[in-house]
């Protein structure tokens, strides 16, 4: 994969043979152009940050700001940037689109409804849906990984976590279906998925708000329940922020999570001295191995291959290279997180790598929200496959495995596996 020869000259990006392995690629830019402007295949003008150091810096600069209406090309470029769907619904005041002031009110006030507690009661319903879903392979000893357990499992906890009913999860299933398969495609499909989230969740929330006013909702301990509840200085959030931010939890953390699965498994297939050692470790009860492991698979291939958005409010020097004020810069966590000057051998996977501190997550205010429910999934899922399915391997050769396209995320359209399953 990465002991590949360098490209001599600048690399081809974006293309589906750079999909399959953008690293060597990532490795030229650090070291010739770390800060690179380049043009996405949508047609807009980008600066790439490839190094580490610059990388850390400009998620935590705020001088890039998070809102479009930065861009120097912002009217131009509607729909181009962003996040998938955004443009087709309400959704101007989400987290990851926003600057402090306003950004340092909402996510105080989604903070207190999505506590780390409220996330670590939550790991015996993972746990629950976890084996459900592997029992649901049956006999077969052979499944795509990707369409019936790492998809299924985030949108169930989700759903689960914000509150909606159960009988209605299998309709989530579908739209987010229709997001993800869309992705790096046409528009059409994710604009209506997304009309269709956002009106079920505006319906839910205004359903909740009447029963906690009607005082019979007291005890709900779901999160839109929570989001609803939660004042910060008297103030509340309205219905429409309400729904805008359970939506963005059901994006933030539902394609990443099926990612971080999907090519976590993905890597640790690949790699059979790696895998053994974590299975023995499970075996033996040690859970020390996965929690480090799953950290470095974040590291090592992570879901989120660039960050979103950022605009120059103000010119700018990163990493010696001059950025003009309204120039989008996309900061390439997939590149940073193999920065040989950050760490010791970055291509190689070590499961147990202690000196870790990867940009998996982001950095700085926009940190990732979810990363304490994402540990839980990703810890409870890589555990419990290789804990039932001792065998599992990859059911073709790994060059075979295809890709999903998008620039924003990095992650595979199928995992077909199988086992013996009369172990
Ligand atoms: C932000 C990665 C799962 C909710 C972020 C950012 C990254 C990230 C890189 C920062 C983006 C930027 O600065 O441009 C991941 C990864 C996940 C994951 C790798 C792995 C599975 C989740 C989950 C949730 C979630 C499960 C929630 C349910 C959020 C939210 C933000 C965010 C709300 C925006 C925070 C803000 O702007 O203040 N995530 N995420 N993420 N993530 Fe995650």
């Amino acid at each position: 994969m990465s002991d590949q020869p360098r490209p001599a000259c600048s690399p081809t990006l974006f293309s589906w043979e750079f999909a399959a392995d953008p690293y060597p690629a990532y490795a030229w830019l650090r070291e010739h152009e770390p800060v690179h402007r380049t043009t996405l295949p949508s047609g807009v003008e980008a600066w790439l940050v490839t190094r580490y150091a610059d990388a850390r810096a400009a998620l935590a600069d705020p001088r890039l700001s998070k809102n479009p209406a930065h861009h120097s090309e912002a009217a131009h470029a509607k729909g181009k940037v962003g996040i998938p769907g955004e443009h087709s619904a309400d959704l101007v005041t989400h987290l990851l689109n926003i600057d402090p002031p306003d950004h340092t009110r909402l996510r105080r006030l989604v903070s207190k409804a999505f506590t780390p507690r409220r996330v670590a009661a939550f790991a015996p319903r993972v746990q629950e849906l976890t084996d459900r879903l592997i029992d649901g392979f049956g006999s077969r000893g052979q499944a795509d990984l990707i369409h019936e357990f790492a998809f299924p499992l985030p949108i169930y906890a989700i759903c689960d976590l914000l509150g909606v009913p159960r009988e209605d999860q299998d309709d989530f299933r579908d739209w987010a279906g229709m997001m993800i398969r869309h992705g790096g495609g046409p528009r059409g499909g994710v604009a209506r998925a997304v009309k269709r989230i956002r009106a079920y969740l505006a319906d839910l929330i205004h359903r909740k708000r009447e029963s906690l006013g009607r005082g019979d909702g007291e005890q709900s301990v779901d999160l839109i329940s929570g989001l609803i509840r939660a004042s910060d200085h008297g103030e509340h959030l309205t219905e429409n922020e309400a729904a805008a931010m359970a939506f963005i939890l059901l994006f933030a953390g539902f394609e990443t999570t099926v990612n971080l699965i999907g090519n976590g498994v993905y890597a640790l297939l690949r790699d059979p001295v790696q895998c053994d050692r974590l299975r023995r470790a499970l075996k033996e009860g040690d859970e020390g191995l996965l929690a480090t492991g799953v950290e470095e698979l974040l590291r090592y291939d992570g879901p989120v291959e660039i960050a979103t958005w950022r605009f120059a409010t103000e010119p700018v020097v990163i990493g010696g290279q001059r950025v003009a004020v309204g120039d989008p810069v996309l900061v390439v966590l997939a590149a940073a997180d193999r920065d040989p000057e950050r760490f010791e051998a970055p291509d190689v996977l070590d499961l147990s790598r202690a000196d870790n501190q990867h940009l998996g997550y982001g950095h700085g205010i926009h940190y990732c929200l979810g990363a304490p429910l994402a540990r839980l999934e990703a810890r409870t899922a890589l555990g419990t496959l290789l804990r039932r399915l001792p065998d599992l391997r990859l059911a073709v050769e790994p060059q075979e495995v295809r890709r999903r396209g998008g620039l924003i995320m990095r992650g595979l359209r199928e995992l077909p596996v199988t086992w013996d399953p009369s172990t």
